[in-house]
């Protein structure tokens, strides 16, 4: 889908997408939450945070980064209006990036993939969660070409979870 639809659609429904999708985001975040080191790694990158349900419900304090400002206004600071296939974040800036039911009406997942893998530090954790009918093996396959290593893979209701280490590669700075 075309940016610009999905921003506005996600706009105008961001006033009730708490009361809409809470309870099913809840038990995903928390078992893709329960696949990582406690606490969460800092500096910390939510890509697709929406209403900031992944902040909320761990505690921690992610960037929190969305296309959607709509969204974005129910989200704890800090937040950034940002597309996941344009991170404005150095290389290598997170120990960190989660995505959860964010990477969503892709044609290709790999650019957005690779973007999200560019932030990560060496040994950083990346965990994802993709809509079954989004068919995760399309991204299982995009991300076998990128420098991650997987650690877990996850059962999530509606969503299936990858959880993976950034490889360290050569040129990479120090860790
Ligand atoms: C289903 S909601 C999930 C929100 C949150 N992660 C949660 O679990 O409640 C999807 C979110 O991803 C955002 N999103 C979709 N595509 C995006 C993109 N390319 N870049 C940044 N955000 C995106 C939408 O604006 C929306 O807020």
């Amino acid at each position: 889908m075309n940016p610009d639809v999905l921003r506005r659609s996600y706009d105008r429904f961001a006033h009730r997408y708490d009361a809409d999708f809470r309870a099913q985001q809840q038990p995903k975040i928390e078992a893709l939450l329960a696949a990582l080191p406690v606490p969460v790694p800092t500096p910390w990158l939510d890509v697709g945070a929406g209403t900031g349900l992944v902040a909320r419900l761990s505690g921690g304090r992610p960037i929190n980064l969305d296309l959607s400002a709509g969204m974005l206004g129910h989200a704890p600071p800090p937040r950034v209006q940002a597309d996941a296939h344009r991170l404005p974040f150095p290389d290598a800036t997170f120990r960190c990036v989660t995505a959860v039911t964010a990477l969503i009406d892709l044609v290709d997942p790999t650019p957005a993939l690779a973007e999200l893998v560019r932030v990560l530090r060496p040994g950083g954790w990346l965990a994802i969660s993709v809509l079954v009918r989004e068919q995760p093996a399309r991204f299982v396959d995009a991300l076998a070409g990128l420098p991650v290593t997987p650690a877990r893979r996850l059962a999530l209701d509606r969503d299936a979870g990858l959880v993976m280490r950034r490889t360290p590669v050569d040129g990479d700075p120090p860790m």
